[in-house]
């Protein structure tokens, strides 16, 4: 999406004949919203329609809990157990119509290729690297990258050592903000990122092997597998606007300002009723009244779940790396006791945070419950004596500038 490319070998014209070794290759338009969105067209070397068997159907099963009350929440994350592969490993954590919100720590080789045939994903790469193999080419991917995988692109996780990922993924588009680009599609110069940092594919690499490949789809809210009896990397050529890409997270050139700036300065994605922010090391606010930390506030309809991805969060209560908390509708949320005080005078902080805000109400799963910290919703309330002892402990250093 971010650029026009183009890979391996193409005819002089869309549309025309193209042959390899005399035979006629298969020409794909790749496209979103009909002929109108963008688009990439691939050159096969056998139909994409060519299948030897439609096998399983796999609904997907989403175990809801829903709790007693509506409070804040928080959800310790770090010690979930590593298990399944880059796809089969994705536990939901929570859900609406808008975006699904999965944790995944991959222990084992994706034997299958995957395809989301309704949905664009992000996936955050809290730790690890790999290649992404794709039928756009290899994409390489690092510790704090988001991956970002157009729906219709069918690719499998190669990943080295260990690996922690945040999954978004949307039945929507999920794109760089509009307000970040000009008529044509750059970067303007207000963006906090540029085309620089947005990672196309490497290599184009073309299979012609005849043995059995399965691909998994995503399709009508659960899994279709095929079998092919040809490798699906079987393009020899392609370009357009369509093709996985990586943005890292330290490359997002943080906006500050004299007094606080709100999470929009941080936004790095749109989608379909919902923002990915990147929360990244920075100078604060440098008035001399400024409170460098958030004001409360009321996200009315608006829901915002974080996840901390490192720095140092002590004097946020309970806090940890790993941890997501998620402030919902209806209710306000801010800084704990104290902290807006402590905070005065600090002139930088380092944590590194992603968050994700929906504009309709996120729903949890049972995964949520076996990670929630109850006591979180009592966070903000205290005994006298307890707040003379708290202000006395808190270390100011780990100020979370982003609540
Ligand atoms: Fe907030």
């Amino acid at each position: 999406m971010p650029t026009y490319q183009r890979f391996g070998r193409l005819p002089r014209k869309r549309h025309i004949q193209f042959r390899e070794n005399g035979t006629l290759l298969t020409e794909e338009v790749m496209g979103l919203e009909g002929f109108v969105g963008n688009e990439s067209i691939l050159y096969h070397l056998h139909s994409p329609c060519r299948v030897k068997e439609i096998a399983d159907f796999e609904p997907l099963e989403r175990a809801e809990w829903t709790p007693e009350g509506h409070g804040h929440r928080h959800f310790r994350t770090i010690g979930i157990e590593p298990g399944g592969d880059a796809v089969t490993g994705r536990k939901l954590l929570m859900w609406n119509q808008d975006v699904e919100i999965y944790l995944c720590r991959p222990s084992e080789p994706m034997n299958f290729f995957y395809r989301n045939g309704e949905g664009d994903e992000v996936v955050f790469v809290h730790e690890g690297k790999g290649t992404v193999e794709s039928i756009f080419g290899d994409l390489p991917y690092r510790e704090g990258d988001y991956v970002v995988v157009p729906r219709g692109t069918t690719y499998r996780f190669v990943p080295e050592g260990e690996q922690r990922y945040v999954v978004f993924s949307s039945p929507g588009l999920i794109e760089i903000p509009r307000r970040y680009r000009n008529e044509y599609g750059q970067l303007l110069e207000h963006a906090p990122y540029y085309h620089r940092d947005i990672h196309p594919p490497l290599e184009l690499k073309t299979h012609s092997d005849r043995s059995e490949h399965v691909v998994k789809l995503r399709i009508k809210d659960g899994h279709q597998t095929y079998v092919l009896d040809y490798h699906p990397f079987d393009v020899v050529g392609w370009d357009g606007y369509v093709y996985p890409w990586t943005f890292n997270i330290n490359d997002f050139e943080p906006i500050t300002g004299r007094i606080h700036m709100p999470p929009p300065t941080h936004q790095t994605f749109q989608g379909r009723n919902f923002v990915i922010c990147s929360f990244c090391p920075r100078k604060l606010d440098f008035d001399p009244l400024a409170i460098p930390i958030p004001y409360h506030h009321s996200n009315l309809n608006s829901e915002e779940m974080i996840y901390y991805v490192s720095g140092n969060f002590g004097s946020r209560k309970g806090i940890e790396v790993g941890s997501v908390t998620l402030h919902p509708s209806g209710i306000p949320h801010g800084p704990h006791p104290g902290l807006a005080e402590k905070s005065i005078g600090l002139t930088e902080t380092h944590e590194l945070a992603v968050m994700c805000d929906t504009f309709h109400p996120l729903r949890l799963t049972e995964l949520a419950r076996e990670l929630d910290d109850p006591s979180y919703a009592y966070s903000w309330y205290e005994e006298p004596a307890e707040k003379a002892a708290s202000s006395a402990d808190e270390d100011p250093a780990g100020v979370t500038s982003h609540l």
